[in-house]
C-alpha cells in the first residue's frame, strides 16, 4: 500500500489545485491501484463531510471534464484523519493509519509556519519512516537564514533526497518545453550567448490583486513571492549550460551554477537596477480595482506588489547581457513571457530601411506559443532603388500543434505524479533554494538600508514609470 497524505486538506491550495489535479490523474488512469489518499487538517471532520468538500471542489474545477465514474474511483481512495501540529500527540491516529505502509508521501499544503512543526511531529510519532517523502511548497522561508533553519529542521527527519520542494512553474508544460527548445534543436544553441543575444526579458504579469491573501502576501511581497522562486527558475532554464543528462542532479547542478553567478546589486546601484511598486486604485480589465492598501484585511504597508530588476549572470556565456525581470499584481494583462532579443545586423545593405533585430518570444501564459520575428521583403514591384522590408513572425502555437489535447493540464498534476513516482528532477534542491535567497537577500537588505519605498502605480497598468526607465537607461524597452 502507498499513501499520499495531504496536510491542509481543507485549505485553499488543496481545493484549487491538489484535489482537482488528483481527480484528473484518476480520470486519466495515472494513479496506481495501491494508492490511497488521506486528507488531514487540524479540526475533527466526518468522512462524509470531507468527501463532500472534495467532491464540491472537484466538480467546480473540472467543468466539461467531470465524470461520475472517475470521481467514484477517486472517492474510494480518500479518507480523513485529523492531526494538529500544535499537539504532536494528535499524530498518533495518523501514525497508526500508516502502519505497514510501504511508501508514504506527505504533502504540506499548509502555511509555511507549519512546515517544521509538522515534520517534527511526523518524526516523533513514527508516521515518517526512512522511506517516506515530504513535499513542501514555496516560499521556503523569508530569507536565507529562515530557509536554512527550515531545511535543517526538516532535514533532521527526512534526508535531502526525500525532500521535494515545489515550484509549480516547473510543472508547467511551456516551462518544460524550454528544455526541449534549447537542447533538442541545433538552431538556437550556437546563438544562445553574448555574441548573438543583446538582452533577455522575463515578465510574469498578473491581473489579479492579492486575492484575499493580504496577511500572507504582505509578509513576502513580489520579490519573495515570485522572483525568488518562479522567475529565478525561469532565468535558470534560459541561462544554464546544457546538462549532462536529464537526471535530477545534472539539471539542478546547472541551475545552481546560474544562481551563484548572479551579480549582487550593491546599494549604489539599487535605484538604477531595481524598481519597487505598489498598486493603487485603478481600472483593471474594465472594472474599478481597489488599491493594495484598500484590500480586505489591509493595513499601512510598504510591501511591493511589483518589482522590476536588471540581473546580470557573470559567466563566460552571458557577460554583459542584461536579464530584465519583471512581475506584478494588477498589471494591464495576464501575460508571462520570455523574450530573447538578438543583436542587430552588424552592417545593413538596405539603405533607408529600418531593420528590427530578431526576437524570440516564448509565451507561457495565457497561451503557450513561440514566435520568432524575422525581417522580410514586402512583395511589390514599385521599389526603385531598393527593397521595402518589414518584420514578420514565424509562429508556433502549441494549442494548434496539439489540437487533440484540449485541456491544459494543471501544473500540479505533473508535480504530484513526479513526487509519487519519486522523481525529484522538477523539484528544487536545498542549494538552489539557498543560492536564490543569497541574491534576493542582498536586494531586500539594500532596500531596507536605503529606505526605498515602493512607488505607487495604477491598477491595470504595467507598473511605475521607473520600470520603463530601468530598460531605457540601457537603450532597451520592454516588449509587449
Ligand atoms: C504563486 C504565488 O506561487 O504563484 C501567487 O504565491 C501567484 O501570488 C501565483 O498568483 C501565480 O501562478 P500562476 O500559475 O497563476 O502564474
Amino acid at each position: 500500500m502507498r499513501t499520499l497524505v495531504i496536510f491542509g486538506a481543507t485549505g485553499d491550495l488543496a481545493a484549487r489545485m491538489l484535489f482537482p489535479s488528483l481527480y484528473f490523474l484518476e480520470r486519466d488512469g495515472l494513479l496506481t491501484p495501491d494508492l490511497r489518499i488521506i486528507g488531514s487538517s487540524r479540526g475533527a471532520m466526518t468522512q462524509e463531510a470531507f468527501l463532500d468538500l472534495a467532491h464540491t471542489v472537484i466538480r467546480s474545477r473540472s467543468e466539461g471534464y467531470y465524470e461520475d465514474g472517475a470521481w467514484e474511483r477517486l472517492k474510494a481512495r480518500l479518507s480523513y484523519v485529523a492531526a494538529d501540529a500544535a499537539e504532536p500527540d494528535s499524530f498518533a491516529d495518523l501514525a497508526s493509519a500508516l502502519e505497514g505502509d510501504e511508501e508514504t508521501v506527505f504533502y504540506l499544503s499548509t502555511s509555511p509556519t507549519l512546515f517544521v512543526p509538522i515534520a517534527q511531529a511526523l518524526g516523533a510519532s513514527g508516521a515518517a519512516t526512512p522511506t517516506s517523502r515530504i513535499v513542501i511548497e514555496k516560499p521556503i522561508g523569508r530569507d536565507l537564514k529562515s530557509c536554512q533553519a527550515i531545511n535543517d529542521a526538516i532535514g533532521a527527519v527526512f534526508s535531502e533526497r526525500r525532500i521535494f520542494r515545489i515550484d509549480h512553474y516547473l510543472g508547467k508544460e511551456a516551462v518544460q518545453n524550454l528544455l526541449a527548445l534549447r537542447f533538442a534543436n541545433t538552431l538556437f544553441e550556437p546563438l544562445w550567448n553574448k555574441v548573438s543575444i543583446d538582452h533577455v526579458q522575463i515578465t510574469v504579469g498578473e491581473t489579479v490583486g492579492v486575492e484575499g491573501r493580504f496577511g500572507y502576501y504582505d509578509e513576502y511581497g513580489a520579490i519573495r513571492d515570485m522572483v525568488q522562486n518562479h522567475i529565478l527558475q525561469l532565468l535558470c532554464l534560459v541561462a544554464m549550460e546544457p546538462p549532462a543528462s536529464l537526471d535530477p542532479d545534472s539539471v539542478r547542478n546547472e541551475k545552481v551554477k546560474v544562481l551563484r553567478s548572479l551579480r549582487p546589486i550593491p546599494g549604489g546601484e539599487l535605484s538604477k537596477r531595481t524598481v519597487r511598486g505598489q498598486y493603487a486604485r485603478g481600472v483593471a480589465e474594465g472594472h474599478t480595482a481597489p488599491g493594495y492598501l484598500e484590500e480586505a484585511g489591509a493595513h499601512p504597508s510598504r510591501t511591493e506588489t511589483f518589482v522590476a530588476l536588471q540581473a546580470n549572470v557573470d559567466n563566460w556565456r552571458w557577460a554583459g547581457v542584461p536579464f530584465y525581470l519583471r512581475t506584478g499584481k494588477r498589471m494591464a494583462e495576464r501575460a508571462s513571457e520570455i523574450v530573447i532579443q538578438f543583436r542587430e545586423v552588424p552592417y545593413s545593405i538596405f539603405s533607408g530601411q529600418e531593420l528590427l533585430a530578431n526576437r524570440l518570444v516564448i509565451r507561457l501564459q495565457p497561451q503557450e506559443d513561440i514566435a520568432l520575428s524575422v525581417m522580410n521583403k514586402t512583395p511589390s514591384l514599385a521599389q526603385a532603388g531598393g527593397m521595402q522590408l518589414m518584420p514578420l513572425s514565424l509562429n508556433l502555437s502549441l494549442s494548434h500543434a496539439f489540437p487533440t489535447q484540449p485541456r491544459r493540464r494543471i501544473a500540479y498534476e505533473r508535480l504530484l505524479l513526479e513526487a509519487l513516482n519519486d522523481n525529484p528532477t522538477l523539484f528544487v534542491r536545498r542549494d538552489e533554494a539557498e543560492a536564490a535567497w543569497v541574491w534576493i537577500d542582498g536586494i531586500v537588505q539594500g532596500w531596507e538600508q536605503h529606505a526605498m519605498a515602493p512607488a505607487p502605480y495604477a491598477a491595470g497598468s504595467w507598473g511605475p514609470a521607473g520600470a520603463f526607465a530601468l530598460t531605457e537607461r540601457n537603450g532597451h524597452s520592454w516588449a509587449g
